[in-house]
């Protein structure tokens, strides 16, 4: 794989565009914006952390790992457990991750070194990484997503994965259907899409789906509650 080169997104935090997928990991008009609107807020995840529920979160997409972070800075400062699992098929290696300094955006600073700390330099295509940080837990796991190596039930399934033309394999319905079996009653699955074969699978699902507004630069995005 070639390496991704580091871009300045809009509002000044840094992504990587990924010469395989032809696509950045996030939004070019602000990968922090994008993340904290998308998965946090529409997500209602950040009400969940704010009002001090502990959390489950799956994520298909570890990527650079800027939600996860954001996510668990928000649990810290409102000491609510974050009890996240990530699931990912190619971890960059740790320096790679390191050069983004998202710690920047993050109230508690130990938290991208703690991350850091419990990845390896090169990292293994397969296998699991798990880090304790105060209320925060992180499984990370590694390998193909469409393998569902998730265990349990979460209140919030954050579809992170590049678009749906350019990563086909975690947008079919079979797999979306498993990821709406993975919420817990009342859980919302948030995703930056707003496509409509992803919003029909999503209700054939079983999911009560919402069109909301996008992040900057998107008109519209997707959240569906298992009720
Ligand atoms: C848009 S990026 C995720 C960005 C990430 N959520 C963040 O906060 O930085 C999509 C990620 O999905 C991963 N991915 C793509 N196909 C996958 C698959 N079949 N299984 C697991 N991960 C996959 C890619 O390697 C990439 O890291």
């Amino acid at each position: 794989m070639k390496a991704p080169k580091p871009e300045a997104t809009g509002d000044g935090s840094l992504t990587l565009h990924h010469p395989d997928y032809g696509q950045t990991y996030h939004s070019r008009h602000g990968a922090v914006t994008e993340s904290r609107h998308v998965f946090l807020e529409q997500g209602g995840v950040g009400e969940r952390l704010r009002a001090g529920a502990p959390t489950r979160v799956l994520e298909v997409g570890f990527g650079l790992g800027l939600n996860f972070l954001l996510g668990a800075d928000l649990a810290l400062a409102h000491d609510t457990v974050f009890d996240y699992a990530g699931l990912e098929c190619a971890l960059l290696p740790r320096r790679r991750l390191a050069e983004l300094d998202y710690g920047r955006w993050l109230a508690h600073h130990g938290l991208q070194q703690a991350l850091l700390a419990a990845l390896p330099e090169q990292p293994p295509a397969t296998g699991c990484i798990r880090m304790r940080h105060g209320t925060v837990h992180l499984e990370l796991l590694l390998g193909d997503a469409t393998a569902r190596p998730w265990q349990g039930r979460f209140h919030a399934v954050w579809l992170d994965a590049f678009s749906p033309d350019a990563n086909p394999e975690l947008w079919t319905e079979p797999f979306l259907a498993a990821l709406a079996d993975a919420l817990l009653p009342g859980g919302c699955l948030s995703t930056y899409s707003a496509r409509g074969a992803v919003r029909r699978a999503l209700q054939a699902a079983g999911l009560r789906v919402e069109k909301r507004p996008g992040p900057p630069g998107k008109r519209e995005m997707l959240r569906a509650w298992r009720d």
